[in-house]
């Protein structure tokens, strides 16, 4: 792919919408309006709070990552969305129960003033939940007509140029792609006859990049990996990425699992177990929805150790992850592991870990970085899918020839990598020249 020879500004305001504005959500939403106001700080956030390197280790260059790569700010945030609910991002905030009633009071106002549109729900794909903020439009072509309209009010009420979309809904059920979804052609053929493959996420991702709004997905829905998003990406220039914000237990399997496999230790078996009570822990409790989550889960391991290639170390492992909806809990959940690995000699060993985290503390700079990534991509002129965001991503979406990348020191080097080439700076190899003189 050719180096983008001009980044377009970022000038002007940028609309966040957000198809599902739930603890996610309006978590992310009140993080960015507190950080504006400067009472409290975008922690996790690599756009924020993050450094890059640039040319050698010797010249000590190391810039804010905001101030290197031509990033929309904070202050040109406009946020909207869809949901099934018609809470207000206050009330839904308060429901979700994530943020103390201090931060909630000092941006009420702004919050109460965010009122999700209407949803395009089909009960069939998120079997726990029902809402009276639904669209009324039975074909799924006019409701997919409904939301680029929505999108086009919202931009001009605004006043907005541009406009990106992270999905921040429930996990629908697991389904397989059908011939609807191979080719833009047969997915519009379908959008018209209502195809029941169709799900709402499709819907909102394909009127998202019709109206030229890029489409990051951060549940393991079936939606961006499809070939008629990648065609309808290509045509637009929207781009797409996902999937499934990668937090929580995932997130120190790919920080642990890497180490492991770097020290050549073996790992014979994996238990995984959470323990969660908002209402994504009540949508997961549905086996449909559980099992799209699994997958997602799941394939982490396989690409990180390889077992492929070192069957005696990894050949064998055993590997189960269960999620148990605990309504006590609310969104703190707790997340055990435990590792069974071998060393010298084929010795057994245990690691047990248990995470006591904040869900939604760890999407939501998720959801901000990739705004402004996906953003930024589509101002470089890169559409389809953006594989150097799998840094974001459980299930990160990979070109059909190659295998995701799961490991998360791996992609952070795609992804600061990929910074410095549409910048023109050398990309940073960690091959030191203070040993290898040119
Ligand atoms: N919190 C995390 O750490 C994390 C990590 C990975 C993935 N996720 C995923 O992010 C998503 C959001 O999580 P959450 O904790 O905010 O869940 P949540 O249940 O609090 O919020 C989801 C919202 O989406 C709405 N919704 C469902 N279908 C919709 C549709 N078709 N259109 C519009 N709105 C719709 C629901 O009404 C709900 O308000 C879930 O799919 C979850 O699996 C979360």
């Amino acid at each position: 792919m050719e180096r983008p020879v001009e980044i377009q500004p970022a000038s002007g305001k940028l609309g966040v919408l957000l198809p599902g504005m739930g603890a996610v959500g309006t978590t992310f939403i009140a993080g960015c309006l507190l950080a504006r106001k400067g009472i409290a700080r975008p922690i996790g956030s690599l756009t924020q709070m993050g450094t890059i390197r640039v040319g050698k280790r010797t010249e000590g260059t190391s810039p804010a990552v905001k101030d290197f790569v031509p990033l929309a700010g904070l202050d040109d945030l406009v946020f909207g969305g869809w949901d099934l609910f018609s809470d207000n991002a206050l009330e839904a905030a308060r429901n979700a129960d994530v943020l103390s009633r201090d931060h909630l009071d000092a941006i009420a106002d702004e919050l109460a003033a965010i009122e999700p549109m209407k949803a395009v729900f089909f009960p069939e794909f998120v079997k726990r939940l029902r809402g009276e903020n639904v669209k009324e439009q039975t074909n799924k072509m006019e409701l997919a007509e409904a939301v680029r309209e929505d999108i086009r009010r919202f931009k001009k009420d605004n006043g907005l140029d541009r406009a990106v979309a992270i999905w921040c809904g429930s996990t629908e059920v697991h389904r397989e792609p059908t011939d609807v979804h191979q080719s833009l052609a047969a997915f519009e053929e379908g959008l018209r006859n209502s195809d029941p493959a169709i799900s709402p996420s499709q819907v909102y991702c394909y009127a998202c990049l019709k109206e030229q709004v890029g489409y990051a997905n951060g549940a393991p829905n079936l939606t961006e990996d499809l070939p008629c998003m990648v065609e309808l990406s290509r045509e637009t220039g929207a781009p797409l990425s996902g999937k499934d914000f990668k937090t929580g237990q995932t997130l120190m399997k790919t920080i642990l699992a890497p180490g492991l496999r770097a020290r050549v230790l073996g790992i014979r078996g994996w238990f995984s177990t959470n323990i969660l009570g908002n209402r994504d822990g009540e949508v997961l409790d549905d086996p449909e929805s559980f099992k799209t989550k699994e997958v997602s889960k799941l394939g982490v391991l396989e690409t990180i150790l390889q077992p492929e290639l070192q069957p005696e170390l990894y050949g064998e492992m055993y590997h189960k992850v269960r999620i148990n909806y605990y309504p006590p809990r609310g969104d703190q959940k707790e997340g055990w592991d435990n590792i069974d690995i071998f060393g010298w000699l084929g010795y057994p060993m245990q690691i047990k870990v248990d995470f006591l985290c904040r869900d939604s503390i760890l999407a939501a700079p998720l959801v901000l970085d990739l705004a402004l990534f996906m953003d930024l991509a589509q101002r470089a002129g890169m559409s389809g899918i953006q594989e150097w965001l799998s840094f974001y991503y459980k299930s990160p979406a990979h070109a059909p020839a190659v295998y995701p990348e799961n490991n998360l020191f791996v992609q952070l080097s795609k992804l600061k990598n990929t910074l410095r080439w549409m910048k023109g700076e050398d990309l940073i190899t960690h091959l030191g020249t203070e040993y290898y003189p040119e």
